[in-house]
């Protein structure tokens, strides 16, 4: 068996992670999303009242990040969302957690890695380069939906700005902005369920393996 790596990037509430770890079951391949490192630098540092727009303090963190700070359950949110997004700015944050996701990538059988910069930075050599997408609207939409599962109150306007806000900021940054890689497959999940999503992916691959 060949080593497979599959990268799927894209904006906030795209659906990207939903789809990828359906993808890593479906081919037997180990799982990552890598928003959860930069999310978890933003959570330590909130949790010792800094702020995430403290570059120096942002590096420190994320050299200093240990495994059991990246649990999924606790770094959901807009508030460590918006953080990750700052702390994803910082080129020195960027560097320390580069290391490990490669390392993730590099193991047998294979991963697939959910993100915004796994095609283009972390990943360039991806077997698979998936891009998902959909509009701003239908974005904002799922992500007030999560919110309201959880028994949160949300704005849907107050949630579309903060999407908004955050695509900006990962979309202007200098450094392994979210780009689009040249030989990534577009997949725009408008109107589509996770299981349409997820089939049209996985016949993608399917046809080029
Ligand atoms: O995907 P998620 O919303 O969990 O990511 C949180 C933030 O982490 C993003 O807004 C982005 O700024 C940053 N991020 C990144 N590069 C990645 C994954 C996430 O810059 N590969």
């Amino acid at each position: 068996n060949p080593h497979l790596v599959i990268a799927v990037d894209g904006p906030a509430a795209s659906g990207k992670s939903t789809l990828a770890k359906r993808l890593a079951l479906h081919f037997g391949l180990r799982f990552l999303d890598t928003g959860l490192l930069y999310r978890a630098v933003a959570k330590a540092m909130l949790d010792h009242d800094l702020d995430p727009g403290d570059a120096a303090a942002a590096v420190r963190t994320a050299e200093e990040l240990e495994a059991e700070d990246v649990q999924p359950n606790r770094l959901k949110g807009e508030a460590i969302g918006q953080g990750a997004s700052k702390v994803a700015a910082v080129p020195a944050v960027r560097a320390a957690l580069l290391p490990f996701q490669r390392r993730f990538a590099a193991r047998p059988p294979g991963a697939v890695l959910a993100g915004r910069d796994v095609g283009t930075v972390v990943c360039p050599d991806a077997t698979f380069k998936l891009f998902v997408t959909a509009s701003e609207e239908e974005r904002a939409r799922r992500r007030y939906e999560e919110l309201r599962q959880r028994g949160e109150a949300p704005i849907y306007a107050a949630v579309l700005a903060e999407l908004r806000e955050r695509d900006r900021r990962d979309s202007d940054r200098a450094v392994a902005p979210m780009r689009v890689a040249p030989d990534a497959w577009v997949l725009d999940s408008t109107g589509l369920d996770a299981d349409a999503a997820f089939e049209a992916a996985r016949r993608y691959i399917e046809s080029q393996l």
